[in-house]
């Protein structure tokens, strides 16, 4: 029988799925924790989603619940139904652009003209490399970074990314000098190096990057002649009283007269909305070539048209936006308070961050050997016996082990209290082995061992 082949692109592994970041997602699938049904089951901490503002969304969609009912009038079935044009609808687009002006704090100009829709982030980055780079080119990344971005940035556009390595011994800074180094060392390797892609709050850090650093960055950038993209999916989860700065304000404040050409913004509703299902991305950038370049291609990643239509409204509503976005803010300054103050109680250290949905967590004096493969050992017995699918930062190219990712935002505050009383009882060596079950301790869930319970299950 003849071998039907496949074609290279769909065999290549340059999509990096295989790493402990997603299979921890599929373990976490066969066996997923339920305060009920399944107390033994896996924690999922290892997925950056926002669900801390859900339930306002919900109330509001409950509350507007006409807005995609038709109302039997042929115009709203036509908007909706038939073919868009793929700039967008231009009132949705318009909204959004106020929506990242908002949250950019108003201080950022934002004309909907130059937004191009794609169906999230994940299309707005790739578009952007196919935009920037050829296959065999290159882009700068920090590290630790986003573990998608290997799909994202390199699987389809064979397009390489070149790390830019930073160290725990000052917070992960991003610095000069080392983007001079992963640069010449590109050059060495013969790369042509066409851009450097920063994640601004940093996924995995759940940290901003200062105003100072960003302008650092855009004249390493303008002294180079490369591109500078910049994505800002976690803009509206910065809870420290320091507001977020874009790299759009640094731009377009500055005196010294970037050029607004070379730099690009990439956002998307999954993360300071919690809409990830919805799929709303956007490339903001004011070179004309790329806006319609981005546009042709994101024929491929459209948002639909009744998606549009609702976030609309939703997001016009100034008064509610301003109320999520303030709430937002307090309940994860509180959430992100909680873990890390839970953590520091037994000697857990974080990184001090001030954004995002998660923390970045310190568990190298754990490691039964002080390198990568302690890391994987460890990682291994935090989500098979501990039950806590965390995500390790060798999956986010960190350069020292023992850091992992843990997620505090896709949960209630009961599940992160037992996910944090799992943490505890396996520190103080108390057990590591679940099931565990939820009893209320002075206001706080605790994870305490059903060793009845246990004894059955074993049975
Ligand atoms: C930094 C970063 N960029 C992009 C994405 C993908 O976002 P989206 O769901 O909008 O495609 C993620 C998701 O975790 C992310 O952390």
């Amino acid at each position: 029988m003849e071998f039907c082949s496949l074609s290279t692109l769909a065999m290549a592994d340059r999509h990096g799925e295989d790493s402990p970041y997603f299979d921890g997602w599929k373990a976490y699938d066969l066996n997923p924790y339920h305060p009920l049904f399944n107390p033994s089951g896996i924690i999922q901490m290892g997925l950056a989603e926002n669900q801390v503002g859900s339930d306002l969304l919900e109330e509001w969609l409950e509350k507007h619940s006409d807005i995609l009912a038709w109302k039997g009038t042929l115009t709203s079935f036509k908007e909706t139904a038939l073919y868009q044009d793929y700039h967008g609808l231009a009132n949705f687009r318009k909204a959004l652009a106020n929506f990242m002006v908002e949250v950019r704090g108003g201080s950022v100009k934002i004309d909907p003209d130059n937004i191009v829709l794609t169906a999230g982030a994940t299309a707005g980055n790739e578009i952007l490399t196919f935009c920037i780079a050829n296959p065999g080119e290159a882009l700068l990344v920090p590290t630790p970074y986003y573990p998608g971005f290997d799909r994202d940035l390199r699987w389809r556009t064979g397009v390489d990314i070149l790390p830019i390595k930073f160290y725990s011994h000052n917070n992960f800074e991003i610095t000069i000098p080392a983007l001079e180094k992963a640069y010449q060392e590109g050059l060495n390797c013969r790369k042509n190096i066409k851009g450097i892609l920063l994640t601004n709050p940093s996924n995995p850090l759940g940290l901003t990057i200062s105003p100072t650093t960003l302008e650092k960055i855009l004249d390493f950038a303008a002294e180079k002649s490369i591109h500078v993209i910049s994505d800002e999916v976690y803009a509206g989860t910065v809870f420290s009283s320091e507001p977020f700065t874009s790299i759009l304000e640094i731009m377009q404040k500055s005196s010294k007269s970037y050029d607004s050409n070379t730099v690009h913004v990439v956002y998307s509703l999954s993360k300071d909305l919690g809409l990830p299902g919805f799929r709303i991305g956007a490339i903001y950038s004011s070179n004309q070539k790329i806006v319609t370049a981005s546009r042709r291609m994101s024929s491929f990643s459209l948002i639909s048209s009744q998606t549009q239509v609702l976030l609309k409204c939703l997001l016009s509503d100034s008064e509610f936006i301003a109320t999520y976005l303030a709430t937002l803010k307090k309940r994860l300054r509180r959430r992100h308070g909680e873990f890390v103050k839970g953590l520091k109680e037994i000697g857990i250290d974080c990184l001090e961050g001030n954004s995002g949905l998660f923390c970045w967590v310190n568990l190298r004096k754990f490691l039964p050997s002080d390198n990568f493969d302690g890391e994987m050992k460890l990682w291994r017995v935090i989500l098979g016996e501990i039950g806590l699918n965390i995500s390790p930062g060798s999956s986010f190219h960190c350069q020292e082990p023992g850091w992992f990712r843990v997620c505090y935002g896709n949960m209630n505050d009961a599940d992160m209290n037992v996910a944090l009383g799992r943490i505890i009882c396996a520190t103080i060596g108390e057990t590591t082995k679940i099931p565990l079950t939820s009893t209320p301790v002075e206001g706080r869930v605790m994870a305490t061992l059903d060793v009845e319970q246990q004894a059955e299950s074993l049975a």
